[in-house]
């Protein structure tokens, strides 16, 4: 059995004990599912994992997700890469606090990202806990967001007037964009987790307005609704050792990268996990 260490801070728990180069069985794939849903970031420290093998990991918790405006590393079928070298000066990919693909109809359960190269200082990845940003809600503020439905779009990103549509704002990423970017999405703000059945919100800078509220009025609740979700609070700062895999739950956390590492090569392997009911504890 392995062991877990929560970080001390609004999420996450380090898991030792465990070699995920093996094929795990049956009980411990649920004893993980159980702490990943209970702390909503789970971090396995020095795992150097080949491709089959980070693979066979991500798919014990759900099949592999779509991605649709990130294309898998040359050479690989699925796996992304979320890189940039010591010389660009460009934005940081991911920056902002988001759920990830938050815009399609089945949003990925959870995201995995193992480290490859890590710069010595700098490119933390925060998470926020969406169910303690419900909970620490004040009441009038809830009031204000209670049966809303949020409207979410990539265009802003991904469409073909987003910000990736410029080739240079892409960095060392492989971005595609498209028209289908422009495309919404509902899902209600506060919400049931679909399978710990824990109240949150979900949302994140995919939300671009509430379903029937005039334009205004809405992108003044986006904006008080993200500086509430983003406090510090909320937070768990993850630092990254080389060899790290990360399990986050986008059900239930936001989270954001972070730079302060220029001059450095950063490298990380990305697989999404589909939110697939028959995993489910
Ligand atoms: C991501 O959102 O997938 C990237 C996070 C990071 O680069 O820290």
């Amino acid at each position: 059995m392995f062991s877990i260490e929560p970080t001390g801070q609004a999420c996450g728990a380090f898991v030792t004990g465990i070699d995920l180069r093996r094929q795990q069985d049956p009980d411990t794939v649920a004893d993980l599912r159980a702490a990943w849903l209970e702390h909503n970031v789970l971090v396995f420290p020095d795992q150097e994992l080949d491709d089959p093998q980070f693979e066979r990991f991500a798919e014990s918790i759900g099949p592999i997700g779509d991605d649709p405006f990130i294309e898998a590393m040359e050479g690989k079928k699925r796996i992304a890469a979320i890189q940039r070298r010591a010389d660009e000066t460009g934005r940081i990919f991911a920056d902002v606090w988001h759920s990830d693909w938050s815009f399609q109809e089945t949003p990925p359960a959870g995201t995995c990202l193992l480290s490859v190269v890590v710069p010595p200082v700098g490119g933390d990845t925060l998470f926020s806990n969406q169910h303690k940003a419900l909970e620490e809600m004040p009441s009038d503020m809830r009031q204000r967001f209670e049966g809303r439905t949020a409207l979410h779009s990539a265009r802003s990103a991904y469409g073909d007037d987003g910000f990736y549509s410029e080739e240079g704002n892409k960095g060392s990423m492989a971005i595609t964009t498209s028209e289908t970017a422009r495309d919404i999405r509902r899902h209600p703000l506060i919400r049931k987790h679909p399978e710990s059945g824990r109240t949150g919100l979900y949302g994140g800078a995919y939300v671009t307005g509430f379903d029937g509220v005039a334009e205004a009025e809405s992108q003044e609740l986006v904006k008080e609704l993200y500086r509430w979700q983003s406090r510090p609070e909320f937070t768990y700062t993850h630092q990254w050792q080389p060899n790290m895999l990360v399990l986050w739950d986008n059900r239930s956390v936001l989270h954001k990268a972070t730079g302060g590492y220029e001059g450095h090569d950063r490298l990380l392997h990305r697989l999404t996990i589909a939110d697939d009911r028959s995993f489910y504890c």
